[in-house]
């Protein structure tokens, strides 16, 4: 029985990860749960699951949730809260296996802390390689800590990988849906809404990562985090619009074989690889190759989506460059959804940033976080000024 720290178990990972063990209940056990503000939801997830500990984003909310367990003696979970809750979530000595499915460079801290113990984890966040990837590799290298990643593509290609060595990969090529607008004409992005932008043409997820996939972003961190997670430079990371979701990823041989991983577009089935790795677990998720007609693949437009671009310079230029694409993205999207900033705003307000920031490399996590609050800071006062 593996035994799940569960970062994010609110979110639409943290759901799905949870239907998981739901449907194979003598293989995965919840035992620590960290959500944020939702706690209605994580009040549900105790008395379903009755987790060792659980963390919320604040005090506030810790309260809030520990009220609602003693009106319903349910004594049983700790309630904890703020960074250091998420930390002792990702680090429970009875979990073996951390899920790291927080939003955002909140979730950074505690993943890095769940390596250090010396648990395998499961990285859904990309946010986490794109900030920290060379201090989090480093650390799971120096502990033999297997990181497995959620995050589709890099789950395709580290199914794909096992197909031959790493000296023969010549390159991977991630599949991008295109998100909405991908037909969308140039001249029209500007009056593009949020509510338009949130809804994605093939998956259904959480509020950023949606907006992310509508501006491309998303696809340009997971350009970075590729780069992180498989050790290969920028150009060795390419981009192919994939409008089916069909194909999740591909890696291209040194002899010309290109070996791709097709599955249905359900996040249960990355989930389930990753929590069972090294073995594969009979599942229902299966694809129906019958159906199957058509694969249409396009060169990626880096002129309606210039955050690709971004995310490859960002890629080529520094580590400090790659915190402030993800720390501007953040605080742009936030501004988009309070519809403080337009669509086209959110790359303006990350090129500006990226203009602005001076390059190197932080030696350590607290250096890393100075460098997002940084960044940030510069975002919100772009962002104002718009
Ligand atoms: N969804 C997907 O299909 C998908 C695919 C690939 C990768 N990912 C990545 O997986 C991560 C999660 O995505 P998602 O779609 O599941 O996002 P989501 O639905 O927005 O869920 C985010 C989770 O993070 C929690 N959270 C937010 N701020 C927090 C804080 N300060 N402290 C503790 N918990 C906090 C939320 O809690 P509350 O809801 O309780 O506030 C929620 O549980 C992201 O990094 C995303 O890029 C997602």
């Amino acid at each position: 029985m593996k035994k799940i720290a569960l970062l994010g178990s609110t979110g639409s990972i943290g759901q799905s990860t949870l239907s998981i063990c739901e449907a194979y209940p003598d293989r995965f056990l919840p035992v620590a749960f960290a959500a944020g503000s939702n706690v209605e939801l994580a009040f549900d997830q105790c008395l379903r699951w009755h987790p060792q500990i659980v963390s919320m984003a604040t005090e506030q909310h810790a309260e809030a949730l520990s009220h609602r367990l003693e009106v319903a003696a349910l004594y049983d979970t700790d309630v904890v809260y703020g960074t250091a809750g998420t930390v002792q979530v990702a680090t429970l000595p009875d979990a073996d296996f951390v899920v790291s499915a927080i939003v955002g460079v909140a979730g950074l801290e505690a993943t890095y802390a769940a390596v250090l113990a010396g648990k395998t984890v499961g990285l859904a966040n990309k946010e986490c390689l794109v900030a920290a990837g060379d201090l989090i590799l480093a650390a799971a290298r120096e502990r033999g800590v297997a990181l497995l990643p959620i995050d589709s593509e890099h789950n395709a290609v580290h199914q794909c990988l096992r197909g031959g060595a790493a000296n023969e990969v010549k390159q991977i090529w991630l599949t991008a849906s295109g998100g909405p607008f991908r037909n969308t004409p140039l001249a029209d992005f500007a009056n593009i809404t949020p509510a338009q932008a949130l809804k994605h043409p093939t998956w259904v997820m959480g509020q950023r990562i949606t907006i992310d996939s509508a501006t491309m972003l998303n696809k340009g961190l997971e350009i970075i985090e590729a780069c992180r997670l498989f050790d290969l430079p920028p150009a060795q990371v390419r981009v192919t619009v994939h409008p089916q979701s069909t194909i999740h990823s591909l890696v291209e041989y040194i002899d010309g074989s290109i070996l791709a991983q097709i599955s249905v577009t359900d996040m249960r089935l990355p989930i389930l690889y990753a929590l069972s790795w090294p073995e594969r677990m009979a599942s229902e998720l299966t694809f129906d190759m019958s159906a199957l007609s058509q694969l249409d693949f396009q060169q990626p437009d880096f002129e309606r989506f210039p955050c690709l671009r971004l995310a490859y310079e960002a890629a080529s230029t520094s580590q400090a460059h790659c915190i402030a694409l993800n720390a501007a993205d953040e605080v742009a999207v936030d501004a988009f959804l309070a519809g403080k900033l337009s669509f086209v705003g959110i790359p303006r307000t990350i090129e500006h940033v990226l203009a602005l920031t001076i390059g190197g490399s932080p030696a350590s996590i607290p250096e890393v976080l100075e460098a997002d609050h940084a960044a940030r800071e510069l975002a919100a006062e772009i962002v104002a000024k718009q």
